[in-house]
């Protein structure tokens, strides 16, 4: 077999930021026409690493070489006229100018010393049409009133308009709805093939990788782990080296001290839920797995006062609940984490420590002088139990990975005097050291004779967790699993 061309290498790379080592003498080969996968825990160092290949970090030691050249950019600008541009996590864009001028900024079309806006509309219009990943694309809506879907689909149209030798992506797929999701990698194979386009691809969905990529490279705390070839591709082999452990070991032992009942909702019948009852007992981690629509938002939202239902009661130490409400749960110790993290979950105009502290600030510092210097000692302290990446503990939480965020919700009632914790899908859209760190913090606050209830969408994940699991189907309890009876096909055969 001929051996491909290399197009690009590295050898020994190195870039610090301060104290954080986040790409260490790392070798990558890549050979014209790979779609090379990057995959890797957050903070492994993906997004270092190919901004350095394209010229927007500069790097501290080591060697590029591309296209039989060792290079070394001055700018992004020049990385992206030799040809490799840059899909970005976050969309790089103007928000003040619409779709067809953030894809032709800095090569804008003139007429005489005028704009050419017209013109500039058209050639969008080709490349939209080129590269159909979301055909209906509005051209002249001003980005600041685009979605994130659509913001990512004008920042990989801009990567396109390039017509570049390398195109890199950096998690596209995150904010895109699935149909959209499905055009992008349709369409990357698709010039992958025809153009001999290379690609590097960086996700955190694997599935995803194993469809569009030849080779997939792994990188751990900023080292390159190793690659595997598509004929290697495996799952279990690929997460092992991502996290450093087996995946048997990925969640942890389930509880071996189950205790009293803690709380329990009787008979509940409202418009979705028929006639549920549930409950859950201390150091326990009860399941909630059903289709969309079954019922276990609306039933952890029920008992949470949040929704409200005709009949039923709610117990806490068998005492009833008399009138379920918000504040009341909250001081009996029973909180919930709802799906919507971004919206109910954090403080976006806090910091990190703050956002960790918040739920005790009182009963940590009844003395009421809360000192900066206190506070940050206990979030520091937290935050390294939890395995937390961050800077500065004074940072913004916005600045902070999705799991990472996760991290600071769950392991705030760590601290907190908390009962019971109802978590709503809690791993959604986090990355695999992210989800295994939120595991291991629920069974800490197990091992603190905490009751848990779990609402998950991953069927592996209820079966990894749950101690106890209910199956739902359109708000009917269909079945309760006890821990010897978990497995796929008991599960499935309940919700569907
Ligand atoms: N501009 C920056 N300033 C300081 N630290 C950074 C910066 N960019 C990345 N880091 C740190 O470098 C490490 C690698 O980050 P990153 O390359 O973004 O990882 P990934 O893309 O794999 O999630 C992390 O610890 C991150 O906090
Ligand atoms: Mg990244």
């Amino acid at each position: 077999m001929a051996t491909k061309e290399i197009i690009m290498s590295t050898t020994k790379l190195n870039k610090s930021f301060g104290v954080t080592h986040a790409v260490i003498n790392l070798d990558i080969t890549i050979e014209k026409g790979d779609i090379m996968g990057l995959v890797g825990e957050n903070g492994a160092g993906k997004s270092t690493l190919i901004k350095i290949l394209g010229g927007e970090y500069y790097l501290d030691s080591g060697q590029i070489t591309y296209q039989n050249k060792i290079i070394s950019w001055n700018s992004s600008a020049e990385a992206l006229k030799k040809g490799i541009a840059i899909v970005h996590q976050h969309p790089l864009l103007v928000f003040s100018l619409n779709a067809a001028e953030n894809i032709f900024l800095g090569k804008e079309f003139t007429q005489g010393i005028f704009l050419d806006e017209k013109k500039s509309i058209e050639e969008s219009k080709k490349l939209v049409k080129q590269y159909p990943i979301y055909p209906e694309l509005d051209l002249e809506k001003p980005v600041i009133e685009m979605s994130a879907g659509e913001k990512e689909v004008v920042e990989i149209l801009k990567a396109l308009s390039y017509n570049p030798k390398i195109l890199i992506l950096d998690e596209p797929t995150a904010s895109l709805p699935k149909d959209e999701a499905e055009s992008l990698l349709k369409l990357l194979v698709d010039l992958n093939r025809k153009k001999e386009m290379t690609m590097i691809y960086i996700s955190h969905k694997l599935e995803e990788t194993f469809e569009i990529c030849n080779k997939i490279t792994v990188m751990r705390n900023g080292e390159n782990i190793g690659m595997l070839t598509n004929e290697h591709f495996d799952k279990n082999k690929l997460v092992k080296m991502m996290i450093n452990q087996d995946i048997s070991e990925f969640y942890p032992e389930k509880s071996s001290q189950i205790g009293k009942v803690l709380l329990e909702a009787n008979h509940i019948n409202s418009k979705v839920l028929k006639d549920v009852s549930i409950h859950v007992h201390e150091g326990e981690i009860v399941g909630l797995y059903g289709l969309i629509g079954a019922g276990m938002t609306e039933l952890v939202e029920s008992i949470y006062g949040l929704q409200p239902f005709q009949s039923g009661e709610i117990i806490f130490n068998q005492k009833k609940i008399l009138h379920p409400h918000v504040d009341m749960m909250v001081h009996h110790g029973i909180y919930l984490i709802p799906a919507d993290r971004h919206q109910y979950g954090l403080f976006p105009s806090f910091s990190v420590s703050e956002n960790i502290t918040i739920a005790h600030l009182f009963s940590l510092f009844p003395e009421f002088l809360l000192t900066r210097y206190k506070e940050n000692q206990v979030a520091t302290k937290e935050a390294e139990q939890m395995n937390l990446k961050y800077a500065d503990i004074n940072q913004s939480i916005k600045e902070l990975s999705g799991g990472n965020q996760q991290k600071v919700i769950v392991a705030r009632w760590l601290l907190k005097e908390c009962n019971v914790l109802i978590v709503d899908d809690p791993t959604v859209g986090i990355d695999i050291g992210a989800k295994r760190d939120i595991y291991r913090i629920l069974r800490e606050l197990n091992s603190h004779h905490k009751g848990i209830i779990f609402i998950s969408s991953e069927i592996n994940e209820i079966i990894g967790m749950a101690d106890r699991i209910y199956t739902m189907r359109r708000g009917i309890i269909t079945a309760e699993l006890p821990k010897d009876e978990i497995n796929q096909e008991n599960i499935l055969k309940n919700i569907l």
